[in-house]
């Protein structure tokens, strides 16, 4: 293949750097400097798709790749923010008297924090803020959580307020940033990307259970995720492919979804992987023949489908855990792979390009491959022995050229820390 195809590795913004940038940007923009500088990462998440908002597990690493935020606050309850995407557009916002749905474009992510905050009754002001990432955007990789969630540790700090500091606080920023996105910015989403965001630990990967009434202690676990201890790279691939989460469909989901569970008797599906678990145990066929009568109470068969997927992706998630923590790489792999099929197959959230890369990654020797966020184009992961990833992704890329699909690009990860000040 010619050169011009050879697949771009997304780089990471060091720290020093990002902060640096922001804060040029900020004074640039608004002619004097920030109070800081804070960043919140993208994610990817291993295994436990579309089972957040089931009151399922999840399991999420935070990428390398960050937003930086410059920030400093007002007197006023102005805001205005700035993007290095489009440096000369500064949108303003006034959050006295605003409502939900009150902003437009991707200001409403940031504003729509600071409104949160405020509705939450929290003394928040205006604000100031300048943005530069390298969370490659529309890519499943939740670029929208890197933004809120540096926003909401941004206006926690110059507000004083003290939630960043404690990982229970965090759980309350979180829920803000949360708002923001369902609130302001239209886009339906679970917890998974905030709570990844704002909760992964480096080296780690986070142990999310979305159980309503859970304490911050006890919903989450940092799992080891060290790949290069086992010789293993996580290979991410962003097809380009057209993503949208507010688009409708993934609300669609979510509605089947609480709709089979009442059908069920049960306040969310999660009630069906726990209830069917603790009778059949670890018997594959006691629990697939648990899940059979399940699905036989339901009428639909669009909803036998998504049931079928959710609860047999909750049990993917703890078969995981613990097959990569017995450093079964035959097993965890196995275990990405029949997730994607479910997403395929019952969920129905895999667009061709997403399936062509995760074949390719498959048939270039990949331990496990499988579409990685929402869905609906957007990126794949593939578990790679180490030295690996350049090669899969450049035969992905030549695949993709042949069909005519858009140039994918590709980045390297491992277990970032999570949102933090860094200036
Ligand atoms: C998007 C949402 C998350 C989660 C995933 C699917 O990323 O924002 O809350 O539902 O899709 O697992």
């Amino acid at each position: 293949m010619a050169d011009e195809n050879a697949v771009e590795f997304i780089d990471s913004i060091p720290d020093g750097e990002g902060a640096r940038r922001a804060t040029e940007l900020f004074a640039k923009t608004y002619g004097y400097q920030p109070a800081g500088v804070w960043d919140a990462p993208g994610r990817v998440n291993l295994i436990g798709e579309h089972t957040d908002y089931n009151a399922g597990l999840c399991l999420p690493i935070a990428l390398p790749h960050r937003t930086f935020i410059a920030l400093a606050p007002r007197q006023d309850a102005q805001a205005r923010v700035v993007s290095s995407i489009n440096p000369g557009s500064v949108a303003t916002a006034e959050l006295e008297g605003l409502e939900a749905g009150g902003v437009k474009g991707w200001a409403a992510y940031p504003v729509g924090v600071a409104w949160a905050m405020r509705q939450a009754e929290l003394p928040v002001q205006g604000f100031d803020a300048a943005f530069v990432s390298c969370v490659p955007l529309g890519s499943g990789l939740s670029s929208s959580a890197a933004m809120t969630c540096s926003t909401v540790l941004a206006l926690d700090d110059v507000y004083s307020l003290g939630y960043g500091s404690s990982d229970e606080g965090r759980v309350t920023l979180i829920s803000m940033a949360i708002a923001s996105e369902n609130d302001m910015a239209g886009a339906s989403t679970g917890g998974l990307d905030q709570n990844a965001s704002m909760r992964c630990q480096a080296g780690k990967a986070l142990l999310l259970d979305c159980k309503p009434g859970l304490t911050p202690l006890e919903n989450v676990s940092q799992q080891d995720f060290d790949l290069a201890a086992r010789g293993l790279e996580l290979l991410v691939v962003d097809t380009c492919a057209p993503h949208q989460l507010n688009d409708g469909q993934y609300a669609a989901r979510r509605a089947t979804c609480e709709q089979a569970a009442a059908k069920l008797g049960v306040e969310n599906l999660r009630q069906v992987a726990d209830t069917i678990a603790a009778s059949a145990g670890d018997d594959p066929s006691a629990r697939r023949q648990g899940l059979q009568e399940a699905l036989d109470r339901l009428p639909d068969p669009v909803e036998v489908k998504r049931v079928r997927h959710v609860v047999t992706e909750i049990w993917r998630v703890t078969d995981f855990v613990r097959a990569f923590a017995a450093g079964d790489m035959a097993e965890s792999g196995r275990l990405f792979n029949a997730s994607h099929d479910s997403l395929r197959d019952d969920y129905q959230v895999t667009v061709p390009e997403l399936d062509l890369a995760v074949d390719t990654a498959r048939e270039e020797g990949a331990y496990g491959a499988r579409m990685t966020g929402g869905g609906f184009g957007g990126s794949i992961i593939a578990l790679v022995d180490a030295g690996r990833s350049r090669e899969i992704a450049q035969k992905i890329a030549d695949r993709f050229a042949r069909k005519g699909f858009n140039q994918p690009r590709a980045l390297a990860a491992v277990a970032a820390k999570p949102a933090e000040r860094v200036a």
